[in-house]
C-alpha cells in the first residue's frame, strides 16, 4: 500500500518545491531591498524618502502614494498602465528609465531575473494586496 502513495508524494512535493520557487524567495528579497534603503522604505504607514514608501505597492496603483511628488513622467505613466503588477514592476526594476524614460528614479536596474523575483516576493510579503 504505501509503494503506492510514495510516488503521487514525491510529485506533490516536487510541484510544490517548484511553485515556490518560481514565485520567488520574499526572504533574499529582503536583503535586495538594502540596494533601495537609501530612497524607500517598505513599513505601513511608513515616510516617504527621496522615493516614495512602498507598503503595498504590488497592485497599487502607479503614483499614488500620499504626500509624494512624482515626476510628470511616472504619472503620465500611470494614466497608461494604472496599477503596479509583477509585469510592469519586472521591468521597471529591470531598467527604471527603459520603462518611464524620464522618471526621477536614478537607480540603474537589476540585471538578474532571480533577483527581481525575490525583491518582487519581499515587496509582495509587505503589503495585503
Ligand atoms: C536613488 C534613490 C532610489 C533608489 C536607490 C531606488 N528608488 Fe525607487 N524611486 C525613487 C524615486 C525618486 C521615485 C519616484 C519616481 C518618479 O516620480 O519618477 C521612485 C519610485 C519607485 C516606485 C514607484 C512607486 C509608486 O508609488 O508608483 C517603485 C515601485 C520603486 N521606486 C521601487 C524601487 C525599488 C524596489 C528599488 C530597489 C531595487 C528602488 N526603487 C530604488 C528613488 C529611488
Amino acid at each position: 500500500m504505501i509503494k503506492f502513495l510514495i510516488k503521487p508524494i514525491t510529485i506533490i512535493f516536487v510541484l510544490i518545491y517548484f511553485s515556490s520557487a518560481q514565485a520567488g524567495d520574499a526572504e533574499k528579497g529582503k536583503k535586495i531591498f538594502n540596494k533601495c534603503k537609501a530612497c524607500h522604505g517598505v513599513d505601513e504607514g511608513g515616510k516617504n524618502k527621496l522615493g516614495p514608501n512602498l507598503w503595498n505597492i504590488v497592485g497599487a496603483p502607479i503614483a499614488a502614494v500620499e504626500g509624494y511628488k512624482y515626476s510628470k513622467a511616472l504619472i503620465a505613466y500611470a494614466g497608461e498602465a494604472g496599477n503596479w503588477n509583477e509585469e510592469n514592476l519586472d521591468a521597471w526594476l529591470k531598467k527604471p528609465k527603459n520603462l518611464v524614460r524620464k522618471t526621477k528614479m536614478i537607480f540603474p536596474g537589476l540585471k538578474k531575473d532571480e533577483a527581481r523575483e525575490n525583491l518582487i516576493a519581499y515587496l509582495k510579503a509587505n503589503g495585503n494586496n
